[in-house]
């Protein structure tokens, strides 16, 4: 059978299963009066229910990953497709009156579906689709932006690159990642060396709170405005645009990218690089991806080529990089090159929002501490070259990484960070065989690297959410602090704390929540009842 079909059975049998789930349930009577309730403030047009013919396409339009739209995967039972921050208000306000939890969604990328899928087939919730909310204003003479949640990240490129060759955003490599969900969890990309994380270059935001409040920097509080840059989407409101500060660049930028297979020395290479690149001028930053028997060294400079080569000799001759690697181009063009793999590809590419999703995924990521030794790179082609392998893409930190306090914002993983090593499975064929085989594949490597990665916590990065890292629990009506712990500090470290401190302020009632959210604080006097309080 081919693609489509298979694709188009999945949804049929996910219609059927959703609407004799939610809709012949005791919990029908309830659910009306919460869809009537936002049918007061929200046009028709933008409120979609299983019955209606728009829902399966709305859902599925910004879906990444199929594991989260098989059948039985429990699935709102209203989608609102918000065009102005009332509609959001609104269905923040009904949803707390009628007991329906709100997911928020810009563009659908979490490695766990969490913005539009629940892992508990109890759950009513609704989902709130953002990608309407996405204009991106450039005001290039302040070297500023405003751009809404639901833009992507090629939106926002696009839209810098048009208003000034000499201007930048840094944030990741993915274009059709969504500006709401990857501020909300830092976001990282070629630049991070020089200007740091998307969150870092955040310079207001206006969020809708769980009283549905419109709130901006100002009226939000400082403690909040530090939580939602960094702290991971959901748990604290609904952030519907964020003021950016844009970053200069040259007007042209050399990208490389250079392949070197196993039989060509690619475990020194490996090896050598995870010293050398994070103590690079912060102007270059390479990251390698590793795949079958062969690495690939991916580079951004910011300047020419001749200077590039000369650094190169000076800091990584092995690679032996040359002038026919080089490519020099705008940093706009550079945009295209990471999320297409060529340069010569027109920039519209970066507005293509994609399309269905078409792969399972599963990834896990680690943060590297101190160089692997190569023996354990030599042993890792055992893994990659396995027929149901994936890959892994290390992203080098240093630089401005290193000069920025890992309490300035919720994410920790500052000085002390050689790279990101995310290990990441994926594959195109149905059923639970193929799953196991890639989900076992993606583990057991993640288990072998375990003595060669951070420890006390092993940590990861929360916008490569893992969910085998552990789930929230209740405690009465809200989310255990106790049982959150235990993923809260790989993702946030010491930051967790004062993470569910702002929550506990904010959003006592734990409205806003999903398997991984931040949970509030317990009272100071539940409080003392916790053992062994680290903080
Ligand atoms: P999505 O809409 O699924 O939201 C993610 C989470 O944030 C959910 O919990 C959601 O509820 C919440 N949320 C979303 N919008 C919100 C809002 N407006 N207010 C409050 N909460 C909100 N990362 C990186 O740092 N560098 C990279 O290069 C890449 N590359 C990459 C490639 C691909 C193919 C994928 C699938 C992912 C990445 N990522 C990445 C990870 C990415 O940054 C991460 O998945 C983001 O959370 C995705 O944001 P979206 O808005 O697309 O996701």
């Amino acid at each position: 059978m081919t693609r489509a079909p298979i694709i188009l059975q999945l949804l049929l049998v996910t219609l059927c299963t959703l609407s004799v789930s939610v809709f012949s349930s005791s919990t029908s009577s309830a659910t009306d009066e919460f869809l009537g309730c936002l049918a007061v403030d929200i046009p028709p047009a933008l409120l979609h229910t299983p019955v209606s013919p728009s829902y399966t396409p709305i859902l599925l339009s910004s879906v990444r990953n199929l594991r989260f739209v098989l059948p039985g995967t429990p699935q709102p039972l209203a989608i609102v497709a918000p065009t102005e921050p009332a509609h959001v208000q609104a269905a923040v306000r009904c949803g707390r009156r009628h007991g329906v939890r709100v997911r928020v969604r810009s563009g659908g990328h979490d490695y766990e579906g969490l913005s539009y899928a629940s892992v508990d087939r109890r759950e009513r919730f609704a989902v709130l689709d953002l990608a309407a909310l996405r204009d991106v204003r450039v005001d290039a003479a302040r070297a500023e932006a405003w751009a809404g949640s639901g833009a992507t990240l090629g939106e926002l490129y696009y839209a810098v690159g048009v208003a000034s060759r000499t201007l930048a955003f840094p944030a990741g490599v993915c274009s059709t990642v969504g500006v709401g969900g990857h501020l909300s969890g830092g976001g990282f990309g070629t630049l991070m060396r020089r200007d740091g994380l998307a969150a870092d270059n955040v310079l207001d935001a206006v969020l809708v709170d769980a009283d549905g409040r419109l709130l901006n920097r100002t009226t939000m509080g400082e403690d909040l405005f530090w939580a939602i840059r960094g702290g991971g989407g959901e748990s604290f409101g609904v952030v519907l645009s964020w003021k950016l500060r844009l970053v200069r660049v040259p007007e042209t930028v050399t990208v490389f990218k250079v392949q070197r297979q196993r039989n060509q020395s690619a475990s020194d290479l490996i090896t050598k690089w995870q010293s050398i690149a994070p103590a690079l001028p912060r102007d270059l930053s390479i990251r390698v991806v590793v795949q079958n028997e062969h690495s690939q060294f991916e580079a951004l400079f910011l300047g020419r080529c001749s200077r590039l080569l000369s650094l190169m000799r000076a800091r990584f001759p092995d690679l032996g990089v040359t002038r026919p690697d080089c490519e020099e181009i705008s940093w706009i063009q550079s945009t295209v090159y990471f999320a297409f793999y060529s340069s010569s590809k027109q920039l519209e590419l970066l507005l293509d929002r994609g399309s269905k999703p078409d792969r399972y995924f599963k990834a896990k990521s680690d943060y590297v501490q101190e160089p692997i030794p190569v023996h354990v790179w030599e042993r890792t082609w055992s893994w990659l070259e396995k027929p149901e392998a994936g890959l892994l893409i290390l992203d080098p930190y240093g630089g401005r990484m290193d000069s920025i306090s890992p309490s300035a914002t919720p994410f920790p993983h500052r000085k002390g960070n050689l790279y990101n090593l995310q290990y990441y499975s994926f594959w195109f064929d149905d059923g639970t065989a193929e799953m196991e085989k890639r989900l076992s594949w993606v583990n057991g490597l993640y288990k072998e690297m375990e003595p060669y990665v951070s420890k006390h916590p092993r940590t990861g990065y929360v916008n490569y959410r893992d969910l085998d890292l552990g789930t929230n629990e209740l405690a009465g009506n809200v989310t255990s602090y106790v049982k959150a712990r235990v993923w809260g500090e790989k993702y946030f470290k010491g930051n967790f704390k004062r993470l569910a401190a702002v929550k506990a302020r904010v959003d006592p009632d734990d409205f806003f929540r999903n398997e991984q959210s931040i949970p509030p604080l317990p009272a100071a006097k539940e409080w003392s009842f916790i053992q062994n309080p680290t903080y």
